[in-house]
């Protein structure tokens, strides 16, 4: 039962889309992020993953909305994924909905008041996501995972790209993709990588993030593919 009080319509909340590689800038070369962001999405990039922390919510500075509304003014057509590692998300949702963030996900672990953080994207037109950390548990989602249209879990401690994906999680994005409805998204992000894209998308999610199985390399197209329909079982 989903329960999905959304008017917003873009590629996140649409059934009729397959799997989407959200490719995570935080990998990018920053001397050209433009160019960066503009290869990944010629590459096959459904969208650009725009993480953004705090210093307190995650142990590390990253992006703000400077950031992101620069990375649009580069790639007006591209989907921003925008993920919000802070202590007080709610409070930066309209800034990054002017800076032309497309879709915000902020972490369960925080919200207060998850409905309101909710509500509050869908009137400034963006798409919501919830997410939630490696060692969190399932029950945190319990009456929260149906409301938005998108889950996210977390395959390593949010704050930097280039870690292992952590295996656990598998049973509780399981889980919670049993629970959701056909129309939300459960995303990964976190150390997914070609070689456990399969394992990812068997999990049930529709959504894989990478940093460094993208940026890392030389090939983003190839990385994409590979991600959307490879990495073997
Ligand atoms: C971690 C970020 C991730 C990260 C993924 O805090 O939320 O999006 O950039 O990086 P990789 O794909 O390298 O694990
Ligand atoms: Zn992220």
């Amino acid at each position: 039962m989903t329960d999905i009080a959304t008017g917003v319509s873009n590629l996140l909340t649409r059934p009729d889309v397959g799997t989407l590689v959200s490719a995570s800038i935080l990998s990018a070369d920053f001397t050209k992020l433009s160019a960066d962001c503009q290869a990944a999405l010629d590459a096959g990039a459904d969208t650009l993953h725009v993480d953004v922390m705090d210093g307190h919510f995650a142990p590390n500075l990253s992006m703000g909305p400077a950031v992101c509304g620069a990375v649009r003014r580069g790639a007006p057509e591209a989907f921003l994924d925008v993920h919000l590692m802070l202590t007080d998300p709610t409070s930066f949702l309209e800034p990054f909905a002017k800076a032309g963030a497309d879709h915000c996900t902020g972490h369960i672990e925080v919200l207060e008041d998850p409905t309101a953080f909710r509500d509050r994207c869908h009137r400034l037109g963006l798409s919501a996501g919830i997410a939630i950390n490696p060692e969190t548990p399932l029950a945190a989602l319990d009456g929260v995972a149906e409301i938005f249209d998108l889950v996210l879990v977390m395959s390593v401690h949010p704050g930097f790209s280039g870690q292992s994906f952590i295996e656990p999680v598998l049973e509780k994005t399981r889980a919670i993709s049993a629970r959701l409805g056909p129309t939300q998204r459960l995303e990964m992000d976190g150390g997914v990588a070609p070689a456990n894209a399969a394992t990812v998308r068997a999990a049930g999610c529709d959504v894989l993030v990478a940093a460094t199985a993208i940026f890392g390399g030389h090939d983003y197209a190839a990385s994409i593919a590979a991600l959307r329909n490879g990495g073997g079982g």
